[in-house]
């Protein structure tokens, strides 16, 4: 089938990477060149380490000559399935939606990849609630199983149990999961970050220490800090902020020194600083 995917940083990079993988025709569309040109070399390495690996059977170029690139929403013309994975802002995914809502016809089932965003909110942007729900995939999406299948308060059983399939399909591991702040995922890694960064601040131990309890006393692949730096510390605190609010609860404060340092513009590994330094 063609699949539309909306947004080409880590995570739509990523999803485009595994629907043509299993196959998918693939439209990239941003809105800019430069940054489609910089996503396709990102799944291009990814694809030949899983090649070197033997994760993958397929040539990575056969993979990528099922990918094209657009910068224009109506490269989407056509396409059976849409996924928007562009920034974090309600406003610009409201406003994409309603362009998307005209350009397709009402059978094309939209997914977004939201971590915080009301499916049932974004939904209502469209004249499809029934057909709009959340597909949510996890970094790095070529290697992370997971798929949480996030129910809208309008989505229906059939366009939910298609997506469970299609997540299927691309040998992902679905789970069904309510619309409700931080979904399930989100809601029990972010206060362990949020607690990792309040433990750091008050000098309880130094970072690399934090991750080496989290990695050999937890058997967690990564230490919190370093997975924050990998997630992106804007999006760990776009999450807090989402789980302070609309569950209403004080125990979702974000972190000052969280805060402190999104304002500073160290955001992670994607701007070369975060709690580790790295060489961008
Ligand atoms: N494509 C292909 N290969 C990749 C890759 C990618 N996108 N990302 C990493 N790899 C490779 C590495 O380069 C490495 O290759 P090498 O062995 O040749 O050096 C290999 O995978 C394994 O990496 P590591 O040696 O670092 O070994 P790990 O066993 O630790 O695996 C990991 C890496 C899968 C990232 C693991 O550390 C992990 O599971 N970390 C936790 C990730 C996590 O929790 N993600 C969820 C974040 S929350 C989220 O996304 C939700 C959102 O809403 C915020």
């Amino acid at each position: 089938m063609k699949v539309a995917v909306f947004g080409s940083g880590t995570m739509g990079s990523g999803i485009a990477q595994v629907f043509a993988t299993y196959g998918h025709n693939v439209i990239m569309i941003d809105i800019d060149k430069k940054i489609l040109e910089n996503a396709l070399n990102n799944i291009r390495k990814s694809l030949n380490k899983l090649y070197e690996k033997k994760a993958i059977k397929e040539s990575p170029e056969t993979i990528i000559s099922r990918i094209n690139i657009g910068d224009d929403p109506g490269y989407s013309s056509g396409a059976d399935f849409i996924i928007e994975a562009i920034v974090e802002k309600e406003e610009l995914k409201i406003e994409l939606f309603k362009k998307l809502d005209k350009l397709h016809d009402k059978n094309v089932i939209f997914a977004t990849n939201t971590s915080s965003i009301s499916i049932t909110k974004l939904a209502s942007a469209t004249s499809r609630p029934d057909k709009f729900v959340g597909m949510h995939f996890f970094n790095p999406v070529p290697l992370m199983k997971l798929v949480e299948v996030v129910r809208g308060e309008r989505t229906s059983d059939e366009t939910v149990n298609y997506v469970y399939d299609l997540a299927k399909s691309l040998e992902k591991i679905p789970v069904k999961v309510q619309d409700y702040p931080g979904f399930v995922a989100n809601r029990i890694l972010m206060p362990l970050i949020n607690e990792a960064i309040l433990s750091l601040s008050e000098g309880v131990a130094t970072a690399e220490d934090i991750d080496q309890v989290a990695k050999y006393g937890l058997n967690h692949p990564m230490g919190p800090l370093e997975l924050a730096d990998l997630i992106g510390l804007d999006v760990c605190l776009d999450i807090m902020n989402v789980l302070y609010k609309d569950l209403g609860d004080p125990k979702y404060a974000p972190a000052p020194l969280l805060k402190r340092m999104v304002a500073a513009g160290k955001l992670g590994r994607k701007t070369g600083e975060g709690f580790y330094k790295y060489n961008k």
